[in-house]
């Protein structure tokens, strides 16, 4: 860790709070004020943090849908376990994912996934942006009707056309950024409030009527 780093970071006040309160990670104050300045989460909730390494947001999360609500905290690296929080190691995109949930829907989807950042902006910027429509898909799947969705992405020409894909799906949705969240970094926040419910179940089509081709001959 370079010096410089280390100065910067004892100067910045969200992380001295962030350690004063036991909250793993200054990215815990972002969900903080966001869910400050929306209606994201109710008490009793069940939530779905995905990217969530540390565990900042789900501590937070965790806190404010209190002990009748529930965290499930997804990430692929390892998360040092918390009460209140139950932790899948796994990584959005994987096909057993959704299978590994359990059948209850949640209230919420929360991502602050980030991509590994390769030093070029375009393709730090693309790659994020896949990763909050790898989050949205799996929302479609397990997010209530009405439940609320909050996602990172880094700014970019990229991220109009995500917010038309996903806009439709919310009777809001919000682009912000939280007072914790540096000046300089380029990452906003995406809150969509009043999910519109999930992609519906394939119409199940009967067979087509048999041609005389393909009639099978019923002696054989
Ligand atoms: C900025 S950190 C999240 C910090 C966390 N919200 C907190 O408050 O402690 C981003 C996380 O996204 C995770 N991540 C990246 N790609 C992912 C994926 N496909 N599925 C799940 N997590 C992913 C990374 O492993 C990393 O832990």
């Amino acid at each position: 860790m370079g010096r410089r780093f280390v100065d910067q970071r004892r100067r910045d006040r969200y992380y001295r709070a962030a350690q004063r309160e036991g909250l793993r990670s200054r990215a815990a104050f972002k969900l903080a004020h966001l869910a400050g300045r929306f209606p994201i989460f109710a008490v009793g909730d069940r939530v779905l943090d995905l990217g969530a390494a540390p565990g900042g947001w789900s501590i937070v999360a965790r806190d404010l849908v209190g002990p009748r609500g529930s965290v499930v905290a997804v990430d692929p690296r390892r998360i040092e376990p918390v009460e209140g929080i139950h932790v899948v190691h796994g990584r959005v995109g994987d096909l057993n994912l959704p299978a590994r949930l359990g059948p209850a829907r949640f209230d919420a989807v929360l991502s602050d996934m980030s991509p590994s950042i390769s030093g070029a902006y375009a393709t730090d910027h693309a790659r994020s942006v896949d990763l909050v429509r790898g989050a949205f898909a799996l929302a479609q799947e397990v997010l209530r009707p009405g439940g609320s969705f909050v996602a990172k992405v880094f700014a970019g020409d990229l991220v109009d056309d995500l917010v038309a894909q996903l806009a439709p799906s919310f009777a809001r949705l919000a682009r912000t950024k939280p007072p914790a969240s540096r000046a300089g970094s380029s990452e906003i926040y995406l809150v969509g409030l009043g999910f519109r419910g999930g992609r519906p179940a394939p119409v199940a089509t009967p067979d087509p009527p048999a041609t005389a081709m393909s009639r099978v001959p019923s002696h054989i």
